[in-house]
C-alpha cells in the first residue's frame, strides 16, 4: 500500500494554499492524487482528493460509474423548499428540468445553442440572436460610459477648484464594462431584472444576490463552514424570490417568459411546482450568463495582459495594440477565446462525489500496488486549471497558435468535459442521464465574449497605466482599469 501524504485543516484550503500543496506534493513528484482531510470543529470529517493531470481530470469528468454530482445538491440546493440546482444528481429532477428548458428554447423563434459553429465562423461570424443581443448590450454600455466620461460635472468642478487639468476619465474594464454588459443580457435574454438606479448598480446588486451561491460551491465543499452555508442559504432565497417575482411579468421572448408560457400544460395544482422548476433553471442560467461570462471576460483580459507579446518599453496596452489583438481574435474567435480562457478561467476546479469505494494508482507511471483508497462520500476535486496547463499536453507555456489549439480542442477543460464536434451530435440537447456535463452555454458564452472584445474598439484611447495591474477577486471577477478619452464618441457599428 502506498504512503498517503497527510494534510489537513478545519476547512477546504484557500486557493493559494491549495496551489502550494499541489505543486509541492503532486505535480513536481508526478503523483496522480493528493488527499486533504477536512476536520471541522463540528460535524463529520471529509476527505478531498485532488486530481491534476489533464488525462485524469478528463476521464473523471466522464466517470459516471464511480462518481456523481451530489455535491451540487448539497452546496447549491439553497434556494428554499424544493430547490435543486440545475446540475442535480437526482435523475428525475434533472430530466424534468432539461425537458422544460428544451421546450422553452424550442418555442418560435427557436434559440439555437450552437450559435457560431458554422463553417464560415470567423471575422463576420453570425452569432444569431445571442450575437444581436450581445451587440446591443455592448453598444448601450459603451454609450453610457462615453456619455458619463464627457458629462461628469462633479469631476470637472473638483478639478476646477484645485486648478488642475481634468484627467482623462478612467473606467474599469471589468466592473464598468464587462459586468454591465452581462447584466444587460441577464435582463434581455434570461428575463431577470433587479431594481437599481442604473445598469451598473443593478449589475452590482445581482452579483451580490447570486455570488454567495457560487462562492459557497467552490470554497465550502461539503458545507463544512456553517456560517458561509447559512449566509449563502439566506441570500440564495432572496435570489430565488426575485426570480419568481420577475416570472409574473417576464417578457414572453425571454427564457423566463418562455418558461411561463409552458404553464397551460400543467394542471392548477402543478403550477407552483412548475414555477419552482423554472426558478431553479433560471438560478443557474442567469448566474452563468452574468457571473461566469463576466469573470470569463476578466480572465481573457488578464491573459491578454500577461501573455500577448506587447512592446515592453511602452506602459499599458495602447489602443492600437489592443485593436490588433482583437483583429487577430476575430480571425479565429473560437480558438483564441478558448486559448485565453485556458490560461485564466473562472472555473479552476470542479467537484465530484464518490458514489462507491474505489482505488486510484498514486503515481502517473502506474504501479498497481501503490494506490489511494477512495471511500464512498469522499470528494474528488478535479483541478481543471492545473490540467489546462499540464505540460505533457500543452508543452508551450505561452499562448498556442490557433491551429495548434484546434488540434487540442478535446484537451481544453475550462468548459468542463469537452464537447467535441457538437454539430455531429445526435441531439441538440444534452442527455440528462449521460455521466458528463459539458457546459451547455459555451457557444453563447464565446459569442458574448467575442462581441465584448470587439466593443472595446469603440474607445479611441484604451490605455492601461501599467501592465500587470489586474487585481483578481473571486466575487467580482477582478478589476483592470483602462483610460478612455472623453472626446471619443461611440460608433454605431462594431463590425
Ligand atoms: C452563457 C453563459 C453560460 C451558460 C448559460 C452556462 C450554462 C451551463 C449549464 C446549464 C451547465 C450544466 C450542463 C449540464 O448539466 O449538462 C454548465 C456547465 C458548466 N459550465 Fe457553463 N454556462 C455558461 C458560461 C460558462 C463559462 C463562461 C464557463 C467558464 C469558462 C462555464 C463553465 C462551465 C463548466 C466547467 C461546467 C461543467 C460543470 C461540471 O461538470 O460540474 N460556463 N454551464
Amino acid at each position: 500500500m502506498g504512503k498517503e501524504i497527510k494534510a489537513h485543516g478545519m476547512s477546504f484550503p484557500m486557493k493559494a494554499v491549495q496551489s502550494g500543496l499541489i505543486t509541492h506534493h503532486m505535480t513536481a513528484k508526478n503523483k496522480r492524487v493528493f488527499t486533504y482531510n477536512i476536520k471541522p470543529l463540528l460535524g463529520k470529517p471529509l476527505k478531498v482528493h485532488f486530481i491534476a493531470s489533464n488525462k485524469d481530470v478528463a476521464n473523471f469528468l466522464r466517470d459516471g460509474e464511480n462518481l456523481d454530482l451530489s455535491n451540487y445538491d448539497l452546496s447549491l440546493g439553497t434556494g428554499g423548499a424544493n430547490s435543486n440546482f440545475f446540475i442535480s444528481a437526482q435523475k428525475s429532477v434533472l430530466k424534468e428540468q432539461w425537458s422544460r428548458l428544451n421546450q422553452a428554447l424550442d418555442m418560435e423563434p427557436r434559440l439555437d445553442r450552437f450559435t457560431g459553429e458554422t463553417p464560415s465562423f470567423g471575422k463576420d461570424a453570425d452569432y444569431g440572436f445571442i450575437g444581436d443581443l450581445a451587440e446591443d448590450a455592448v453598444n448601450v454600455t459603451c454609450a453610457k460610459l462615453l456619455e458619463s466620461s464627457i458629462s461628469d460635472a462633479s469631476l470637472n468642478s473638483r478639478y476646477k477648484f484645485w486648478k488642475k487639468k481634468r484627467p482623462v476619465q478612467e473606467i474599469d474594464i471589468i466592473q464598468d464594462y464587462g459586468n454591465v454588459i452581462t447584466y444587460y443580457l441577464v435582463e434581455k435574454f434570461v428575463g431577470l431584472t433587479v431594481e437599481g438606479k442604473d445598469l451598473s448598480s443593478k449589475a452590482k446588486k445581482l452579483r451580490f444576490m447570486m455570488g454567495p451561491m457560487f462562492f459557497n460551491l467552490f470554497i465550502n465543499p461539503g458545507a463544512k463552514r456553517p456560517l458561509i452555508s447559512w449566509v449563502s442559504n439566506l441570500i440564495s432565497k432572496k435570489y430565488k424570490r426575485q426570480i419568481l417575482k420577475c416570472y409574473e411579468t417576464a417578457s414572453p421572448d425571454t427564457l423566463l417568459g418562455r418558461l411561463k408560457r409552458l404553464e397551460p400544460q400543467y394542471s392548477p395544482e402543478k403550477i407552483s411546482e412548475h414555477q419552482t422548476y423554472a426558478a431553479n433553471i433560471i438560478m443557474e442560467i442567469a448566474g452563468s450568463v452574468h457571473f461566469l461570462t463576466g469573470s470569463g471576460f476578466a480572465g481573457i483580459i488578464k491573459s491578454i495582459d500577461e501573455l500577448e507579446d506587447l512592446p515592453k518599453e511602452e506602459p499599458g496596452i495602447s489602443n492600437t495594440q489592443f485593436c490588433k489583438i482583437i483583429d487577430r481574435v476575430s480571425e479565429n474567435p473560437r480558438e483564441k477565446i478558448d486559448e485565453y480562457l485556458r490560461h485564466n478561467s473562472p472555473t479552476d476546479f470542479i467537484f465530484r462525489t464518490a458514489r462507491k469505494d474505489f482505488t486510484i494508482n498514486t503515481l502517473i507511471s502506474s504501479n498497481p500496488t501503490d494506490v489511494v483508497n477512495i471511500k464512498k462520500g469522499d470528494l474528488l476535486c478535479l483541478l481543471t486549471g492545473f490540467a489546462s496547463k499540464d505540460n505533457s499536453v500543452f508543452s508551450n507555456p505561452g499562448l498556442n497558435e490557433p491551429n495548434q489549439s484546434k488540434c487540442l480542442r478535446h484537451k481544453y477543460l475550462h468548459f468542463g468535459s469537452p464537447d467535441i464536434n457538437p454539430a455531429k451530435r445526435r441531439s441538440l440537447y444534452p442527455d440528462p442521464s449521460a455521466p458528463h456535463h459539458p457546459c451547455f452555454g459555451q457557444y453563447w458564452a464565446r459569442a458574448i465574449l467575442h462581441k465584448m472584445l470587439l466593443g472595446l474598439r469603440q474607445f479611441d484611447g484604451i490605455h492601461t497605466e501599467t501592465r500587470g495591474q489586474f487585481k483578481s477577486n473571486p466575487l467580482n471577477g477582478g478589476t483592470y482599469k483602462m483610460r478612455i478619452r472623453p472626446s471619443n464618441l461611440p460608433s454605431d457599428k462594431m463590425s
